[in-house]
């Protein structure tokens, strides 16, 4: 979601020359950052269209990872896929998921008990959970809401209790029986027994070195072991025994106050609290998210959590060990000695990255064993540098463990409780990079390189965020995808070397680091990287989140797109766009890779005239599409 950078038409800075730039006019080339063959090739190539077009085919015939033909950017009110390829969707905000639960309806007049049973608005993150070759339950996180299209009124009135109860149920996450018939198309089975919706309400069990904590506990919780629901929950993971990872975002505007002034400590603003009347407007009808009243409720968001989806009954776990930030994604894996290592990105404007290792090990052979991994652990936080005169050098993580790296009391940390809970602070404390807005990680699947979308920062350059090393331009409305490689190939070593694998750029109407790195060209450039994953093959695959206006420093980048990439060769192909006004986020795919589950995120918010899926005059909804090859094969080969 692009709350954080929202389409304000002022918002377009003019382009600025950088140190990077300069250094270009003095003969260092934009492309050298690149490692291989097509980047050599780079060397020699002039940024013309021209022989961007002629490194373009070059790449082209190197990836043997690609075999569809890209498809044009767009500005249709449609997805669309490559020829040969089919979407159909899946469901859409509102479509029925628990038995006797009513059908959508249009009119947004329906109540909370209806929303409480209907697929969630605003898909992104989700993982497939097989149950057979042709069963699978799919989780998926639901974001948020729109107020314009959720209520009748628009959201322009003050909202009812069972309105607050409605939007709080059209968060969360939802879990659902998806079966492949014998047409081999996927379908949603709304009489499951294992379908389920989490809400902003759904009991959850605090767990880790904060639950208890004297800063969790509230009137309603005076344990603080106990908290009610998830929201905002942006991306997402799973975990090789089964369960499920959702990550609460941007929790901050959840919360408001009757009153105008409320004196919360600099600690709780730095992560957006503020007094007054926030939008969503819960506190007038639930007192727990009045910041006036229980100013402990927000420490209780803003963390991972674990759910099993095979079991409808289980308790969702926060997993506190992995720090409180507005989390991305969880990517997760395991290291050579056994140690699950989680990769987490904090999406703000000069926020930071993260790694969690566990204490214990992965057991294969234990899937039960492995339950409560992710309860204890050591959380770092990267700190990079770069090579003189490039944009690719070394990084280290930094243990962000009470009592280590001036995380004292003298310094303002009680214990490893406040470490976690404050972990943005504590990473100021340290000394880490502030990134370029980190969203999603993806480790490739050689299990070598790691992957992280830094979807844009316009205030990269202000004081505080300076310019260089991952983060290369001053007021970066484009973005870059991040990589590194851990030492000795092992996750859990505190060095990496990086580079970027892309600087997303407009080379039709910039110069420069601003034209994009040596793979983007007028055919594929797009703007705002955010969801990212691997597919088994390798392929990784780039959703945006980014200014779809396609006008000025966005022309000819049309709507929201998905991208699919050549780790090696560093192609870059367009896969998918979006219809109008709509984000591209969330994307997994069937065990046999022939089939792949995508998000489309608010078409036509803010009242973009977009009627997708439906057409017709019909009101847009957030919906998953299905796609497949007119010949069964795999997707993106
Ligand atoms: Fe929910 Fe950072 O995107
Ligand atoms: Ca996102
Ligand atoms: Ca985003």
């Amino acid at each position: 979601m692009n709350q954080n950078d929202r389409f304000d038409p002022e918002d377009h800075p003019e382009l600025e020359q950088t140190d990077f730039d300069r250094m270009t006019a003095k003969g260092v080339s934009r492309r050298n950052f690149l490692r291989g063959g097509a980047a050599a090739m780079g060397l020699f190539l002039a940024a013309s269209p021209l022989a961007q077009a002629v490194a373009a085919a070059t790449r082209s015939e190197s990836s043997k990872l690609m075999g569809f033909k890209a498809v044009a950017a767009s500005t249709a009110d449609s997805f669309v896929v490559p020829e040969g390829y089919v979407a159909k969707p899946l469901i859409s905000w509102g479509d029925p998921i628990i038995k006797g639960a009513p059908a959508f309806d249009e009119s947004g007049t329906q109540n909370a008990a209806a929303q409480a049973g209907q697929f969630g608005d605003n898909t992104d993150g989700m993982s497939l959970f097989p149950l057979s070759e042709d069963r699978a339950l799919l989780a998926v996180n639901n974001e948020y809401t729109n107020y314009e299209y959720l209520f009748a009124h628009g959201g322009q009135q003050d909202l009812t209790a069972d309105e607050v109860k409605k939007s709080q149920a059209a968060h969360g996450v939802s879990i659902f029986e998806i079966r492949r018939n014998a047409k081999g198309e996927w379908q949603v089975d709304p009489a499951s027994d294992y379908n389920r919706r989490i809400t902003a309400y759904t009991p959850m069990e605090l767990t880790g070195p904060v639950a208890g904590h004297a800063l969790m506990k509230t009137a309603a919780d005076a344990k603080g072991t106990r908290a009610l629901g998830t929201f905002n929950n942006c991306a997402n993971g799973e975990t090789p025994w089964g369960t499920y990872l959702t990550c609460e975002e941007n929790f901050h505007k959840y919360f408001g106050s009757a009153e105008d002034e409320v004196d919360l400590p600099a600690r709780d603003k730095r992560y957006g609290l503020k007094a007054g009347n926030r939008g969503y407007q819960w506190y007038r009808h639930d007192e727990r998210f009045d910041l006036a009243k229980h100013p402990n409720e927000p420490h209780r968001f803003g963390w991972v959590v674990e759910i099993d989806p095979m079991d409808p009954n289980a308790t969702p776990k926060k997993r506190t060990a992995l720090g409180r930030f507005k989390h991305e994604n969880a990517a997760l894996t395991i290291d050579n000695n056994g140690h699950v290592v989680v990769y987490l990105g904090d999406d703000e404007r000069g926020e930071h990255l993260y790694k969690f290792v566990s204490k214990g090990k992965y057991n294969a052979n234990d899937k039960a064993a492995n339950r409560d991994l992710l309860e204890e652990g050591t959380l770092y936080v990267a700190r990079f540098s770069a090579n003189d005169g490039e944009i690719k050098g070394q990084g280290e993580w930094v243990e962000l463990t009470h009592g280590k790296n001036g995380l004292t009391a003298a310094n303002g940390f009680a214990d490893q409780a406040e470490v976690l809970i404050f972990a943005r602070e504590a990473a100021t404390q340290v000394g880490a990079t502030t990134m370029d807005r980190p969203e999603w990680v993806a480790v490739h699947p050689d299990n070598k390189a790691v992957f992280c979308t830094l979807t844009n920062n316009k205030n990269r350059g202000k004081e505080g965020q300076p310019v260089g090393g991952p983060n290369p331009r001053a007021k970066n409305n484009y973005g870059q995808i991040l990589r590194w490689w851990p030492h000795n190939g092992d996750h859990t070593d505190s060095r990496f070397d990086w580079d970027l694998f892309a600087i997303a750029g407009n080379p039709t109407v910039a110069e420069g680091l601003y034209a994009g790195s040596d793979n983007i060209n007028a055919d594929n450039m797009f703007n705002s990287p955010d969801g990212i994953g691997f597919d088994k093959t390798g392929r990784l695959w780039i959703q945006t989140d980014g200014k779809y206006s396609n006008e000025g420093e966005f022309a000819g980048m049309g709507n929201n797109q998905m991208l699919c990439a050549d780790p090696e060769s560093g192609e870059i192909r367009r896969f998918a766009t979006g219809p109008i006004a709509c984000e591209i986020t969330g994307l997994t795919f069937s065990p046999d890779q022939r089939s792949v589950f995508i998000g489309v995120q608010h078409p036509g918010e803010k009242g973009a005239p977009s009627h997708f899926p439906a057409g017709g005059n019909s009101k847009p909804r957030s919906t998953i599409m299905v796609v497949q090859r007119e010949d069964g094969g795999i997707i993106g080969a």
